[in-house]
């Protein structure tokens, strides 16, 4: 039997969110599907890691216990040996336990674990994980980057602009000048920020600098979007890695003074939609996305676009702006970890849970198998003449 390593929590705001994807989305799929040996490894808000078969249960982290158990557990070594392997000390005097793990899983949602940092990790160790590479989560994570490298290639995102913080505590006119073309209403955001924190819309230009002044609070990197009319937002899972599959289109509901709530994004499922909505990972949402077949496919098409042009692989949402009266539709951002692997819509698509999560670690092994047949070495006698 396999052992995979699902490793999640860590220094992010999105800390709690990935203790559900890990212990719901993830561990419990694999368990189920009898075909894995599955570790836990919890990574602190603090940023310790611990590995523990406690840590697949939520009590612990619902009652507070966790942190007695932190005060008690040692912390988990990582051992790079052509590949990873888990090792802690045991109860037993100068005893160590090690377990190899095959495929590494991550469930991380924000900063360190979500961007690309984890990823690297496991790319140094050379152990074959689910999910994007160091590269596409690097950039997928940074609002701005991806925009730029969508751009590239063509594919449109409503006009905005970017700088950084330091920029704006230097040269405030000069980074005000830069956002004078864009019409209101704005939406201010740190660019790498998750979960709607940091981000602001802005009705006039009196409320712009208290805005810039909050994002600038999160972030060393601010991005200011033109905010998109007659908006309808829609999301698209997708996975795999040379031939990707989309999973449906769908169509979260916020309502526009809700959209920068936590709460509604994560609490009670959500707020209650109408018709034919249904609570997804992140609240109430139509799936399928009632709209036109012409636009559907437009937006199916630049998700698709923006997954290769990103590098992305394993899975990932991407996430458009569509302007319902001219039938535009922009490229927002690419979440690499979609909490919950949104895995409510892989469902109405017609895969399981358990067949979701085999599915990615199968996707995981192929691309790392790929990945080994590139040359790495190179002999030449370049020591010798020293
Ligand atoms: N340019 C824009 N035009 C219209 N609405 C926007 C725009 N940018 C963001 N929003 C709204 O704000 C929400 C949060 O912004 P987003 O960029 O998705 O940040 P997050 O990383 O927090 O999800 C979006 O889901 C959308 O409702
Ligand atoms: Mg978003």
């Amino acid at each position: 039997m396999k052992t995979v390593a699902v490793i999640f929590g860590g220094r992010s705001t999105e800390h709690d969110v990935s203790i559900i994807t890990a212990l719901a989305s993830v561990i419990k799929p694999l368990e189920l599907s009898k075909q894995y040996k599955v570790e836990a490894v919890y990574i602190a808000k603090d940023g310790s890691w611990y590995w523990d078969d406690k840590l697949k249960d939520i009590k612990p982290y619902q009652s507070g216990e966790i942190e007695d158990f932190m005060h008690r557990a040692p912390k988990v070594h990582l051992l790079f040996d052509k590949g990873l392997t888990l090792v802690k000390s045991s109860q037993f005097a100068g005893r160590k336990m090690y377990r190899k793990i095959d495929v590494v899983f991550p469930a991380m949602h924000g900063t360190h674990g979500e961007d690309g940092e984890l990823m690297g990790l496991l790319e140094m160790a050379n152990v074959p994980y689910v999910g994007c590479d160091f590269r596409a989560s690097a950039v997928a994570m940074d609002k701005v980057l991806a925009k730029q490298v969508a751009g590239a290639s063509g594919v449109e995102s409503n006009p905005w602009v970017w700088f950084y913080s330091r920029q704006f505590s230097k040269t405030p006119q000069t980074v005000l000048k830069q956002i004078k073309d864009l019409k209101y209403p704005l939406f201010v955001k740190p660019a790498h920020t998750g979960s709607s924190i940091g981000i602001s819309r802005v009705e006039k230009v009196g409320e712009l600098m208290n805005a810039l002044e909050v994002a600038a609070h999160y972030d060393d990197k601010i991005i200011v979007e033109q905010g998109v009319q007659n908006l309808i937002e829609a999301t698209l899972p997708i996975m795999g890695n040379d031939d990707p599959i989309p999973a449906l289109l769908e169509r979260p509901l916020t309502k526009p003074e809700d959209f920068f709530d936590f709460d509604t994004k994560y609490m009670q499922g959500g707020k209650k939609g109408k018709g034919s909505a249904k609570a997804g990972a992140q609240g109430y949402s139509e799936l399928p996305a009632q709209l036109p077949k012409e636009l559907c496919k437009k937006a199916e098409q630049i998700g698709l676009d923006v997954y290769r042009v990103l590098g992305c692989s394993g899975i990932a949402r991407i996430d458009l702006l569509i302007d319902s009266k001219t039938g535009k539709v922009f490229f927002n951002e690419v979440n690499p970890l979609p909490g919950g692997l949104y895995a409510h819509n892989w469902r109405r698509a017609g895969i399981s849970n358990v067949d979701l999560v085999s599915k990615l670690v199968s996707l995981a092994e192929e691309r790392w198998q790929a990945k080994q047949k590139l040359t790495t070495s190179f002999s030449t006698n370049y020591l010798k003449q020293f």
